[in-house]
């Protein structure tokens, strides 16, 4: 079964087809990053007004790289699209587009959630038994949970207030490194030293959520009161600063990560979103032996639609298909969290 993926939730306007929900038969994934850099992050309107203006070239290349792999458009069995959670006026932009193609082709489409697409990511390489844990990192949700099935996840943990992602980007803007932030302190922490800056932990274990994180306090932390935290004999660098701020936002995950491992004797962990490109990241999960560990490459960690047509194969598969009245939600819907 060939699927048609559209992924329009935030900046990147990314199309993809994908053979039975693993192999990528096609995929162009189209970034608006030049237009939000002015800003240091995502403006809502110019997003969805881009959407616009770049929704059919990026359709019609991904269709383009398809007809030199011997597929067209009689080809396409059904449609997936991202309806939540995102940017609603740029996951309208997607998801009528979708509704067209379905109802001009003559066949079906599934809205699905952006989430499940991310923790779906690595599957589209290989297959990977279920359960495992779901690390989920990206610009607005940082998750830890147990994925039972392409469309049955648990939330174990949640950040309680900033996301991983929106945590880098938030402190690239304030030392003025650009947008998207992640990459550039990724990129900086590599030449820096992680010990130099002791910036704070959030300590959650006494709380409800045993596997909960905050960014507020480090974010700020890494922002203001440099020489609060400051060892003192290190010099006060720009990379430096990144890697000790990345040190403590991936170590906090990690940490909240063996302890739901220990917990549930789930050894697979799985990673999905923006933040799971980050080195670091992929260093310390690595450096775990008793984990099967999976990534996915480097393109399918942030926004794009081959994870989008990927996941909506199973749904389309089922004749799970989603009506013409479906709309969008900024919010993710359906999680249950224990
Ligand atoms: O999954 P994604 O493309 O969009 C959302 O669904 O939010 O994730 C984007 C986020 C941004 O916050 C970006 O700064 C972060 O992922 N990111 C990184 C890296 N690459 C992207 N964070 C840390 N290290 C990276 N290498
Ligand atoms: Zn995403």
């Amino acid at each position: 079964m060939l699927v048609l993926g559209i992924e329009t939730s935030c900046d990147e306007c990314s199309f993809a087809l994908v053979s039975d929900g693993r192999e990528i038969v096609s995929h162009v994934v189209a970034t608006q990053i030049e237009y939000h850099k002015p800003y240091d992050g995502v403006v809502p309107e110019i997003a969805s007004r881009k959407h616009i203006e770049m929704i059919t070239p990026v359709f019609r290349q991904c269709m383009d790289i398809a007809a030199d792999r011997g597929y067209g458009m009689n080809d396409i069995d059904g449609i997936g699209v991202s309806t939540h959670p995102g940017l609603s006026g740029s996951l309208v932009v997607g998801l009528n587009y979708a509704k067209g193609l379905s109802l001009s082709l003559g066949v079906p489409y599934v809205g699905v959630n952006h989430i499940l697409a991310h923790l779906y990511a690595p599957q589209l390489e290989q297959e990977i038994p279920y359960p495992y844990l779901g690390l989920l990192v990206s610009g607005g949700h940082s998750m830890i949970t147990r994925v039972n099935s392409y469309d049955d996840i648990e939330v174990l943990g949640a950040s309680i207030d900033d996301a991983c992602g929106e945590a880098f980007d938030k402190v690239a803007k304030h030392y003025g490194l650009g947008y998207p932030g992640g990459k550039v302190i990724d990129e900086l922490a590599r030449k820096g030293d992680p010990k130099a800056y002791r910036f704070p932990f959030s300590n959650l274990y006494k709380g409800a959520g045993p596997y909960d994180v905050s960014y507020s306090g480090l974010k700020n932390a890494a922002i203001n009161q440099l020489d609060k935290f400051w060892d003192g004999k290190s010099e006060q660098s720009i990379e430096n600063i990144c890697a000790s701020f990345e040190r403590v936002a991936i170590d906090s995950l990690v940490r909240k990560l063996e302890k739901a491992a220990a917990d549930t004797g789930i050894d697979t962990v799985v990673a999905g979103g923006g933040v799971a490109a980050n080195h670091y990241l992929r260093e310390s999960l690595g450096a775990h032996p008793e984990y099967r560990v999976y990534f996915p490459p480097l393109e399918l960690c942030t926004d794009n639609g081959a994870m989008i047509a990927g996941i909506a194969y199973h749904y389309l598969h089922e004749e799970q298909y989603s009506p013409l009245d479906l709309g969008v939600s900024a919010r993710v819907r359906g999680f249950r969290r224990i």
